[in-house]
């Protein structure tokens, strides 16, 4: 058994407290290499922001548990070394798809970890929700939970369509299952191809997706006061990264994410965890296909590497400052 306090981490009930009164929302970035995981840190000790690091089913089949978990020690090491002598980093499990993985992670120090029920009848995301709340609170860990189902594709989690969180159904599930957190279906979705240019409106030359359901938001909001809430999907898929891509060589048609503004809207309110992946993978491929088109001849991975996590690390700190607004909201420095 490792507990994750004595690698340093944090779970994620204080922070999120701090963030639904704050008016602002932590960064969960998914992680599956060292690069990746340098570029969360150096932005989060930069910026002076709680980090929430996060490991999919996927990473772990690619990178394996173990490794990630010593990522994340290292992390906190590393965060230190950087100047940050209190940080706060969490170890989170995104997508736990059942009670043996989730109690896996808690068992070799996550400190925070998402049971995703979302696709089981509604009492049997509760059973399964509760089950993994009473092992995960023996040891101070906190569990996320899902109501109502995203559309996308990520790693192994896929859904073909979405269906809004029942506003009706929160106090009830959150009451019963005693999740810690809840993400909700409000319009985002996994992956880099969000919406089809069908969906969206052309304004100015740019393809503008609807807007997400701040009115279920409001109203889980009314029902749950103060109760933390969590945004999947949430990758803006910038232009100039998917430009660059299909400038050196790359094919990427239709690439739509969701509009800043409308995340810096919902980081305001008792949204206080948003997810992003799919930003930090085209930063990285971006970096490596433009690195490699004008230097063919480099074949040392470090030579393409290092601007690949310099460019994750710059798309980090644009998220942290100018999109979620949860820099400078370490409890110590
Ligand atoms: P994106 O694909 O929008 O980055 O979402 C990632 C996510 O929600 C991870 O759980």
């Amino acid at each position: 058994m490792v507990n994750y306090k004595d690698l340093g981490l944090v779970n994620t009930r204080e922070m999120f407290k701090r963030a639904v009164a704050g008016g602002y929302a932590i960064p969960a970035f998914n992680f599956n290499t060292m690069e990746q995981m340098q570029a969360i840190v150096m932005a989060a000790v930069e910026t002076k922001s709680p980090v929430i690091m996060q490991v999919s089913k996927g990473a772990r089949n690619y990178a394996n548990g173990t490794i990630l978990r010593n990522l994340a020690k290292g992390a906190v090491e590393y965060a230190k070394e950087l100047g940050c002598e209190h940080p706060e980093i969490v170890l989170h499990l995104d997508h736990g798809d059942s009670f043996e993985l989730c109690k896996e992670c808690i068992d070799n120090g996550f400190s925070s970890v998402m049971i995703d029920g979302s696709s089981l009848p509604y009492e049997e995301n509760i059973a399964l929700t509760k089950k993994v709340v009473d092992y995960a609170h023996q040891f101070d860990v906190t569990v996320e939970a899902e109501l109502g189902v995203l559309a996308g594709v990520e790693d192994e989690v896929s859904s073909a369509e979405s269906h809004y969180t029942k506003p009706e159904e929160v106090i009830d599930f959150s009451t019963r299952s005693g999740c810690d957190s809840l993400a909700i279906s409000i319009g985002t979705s996994h992956g880099a191809h969000k919406f089809t240019p069908e969906q969206c409106t052309l304004v100015n030359g740019v393809l503008v997706p609807p807007p997400l359901a701040f009115d279920i938001l409001h109203e889980i909001e009314k029902k749950l006061p103060g109760f933390p809430i969590v945004l999947h999907g949430s990758s803006s898929v910038p232009m100039d990264e998917v430009n660059t891509i299909n400038k050196y060589g790359g094919h990427l048609e239709a690439a739509i994410g969701i509009p800043e503004e409308q995340l810096r809207e919902a980081s305001k309110s008792a949204v206080c965890k948003i997810n992003i992946d799919s930003d930090s993978r085209l930063a990285m491929t971006a970096a490596i296909r433009k690195h490699l088109a004008e230097h063919p001849g480099d074949f040392d991975p470090r030579q393409y590497l290092k601007p690949a996590r310099e460019n994750m690390k710059k798309m980090y700190i644009h998220k942290i400052v100018n999109v979620l607004g949860s820099d400078g909201k370490l409890a110590q420095c």
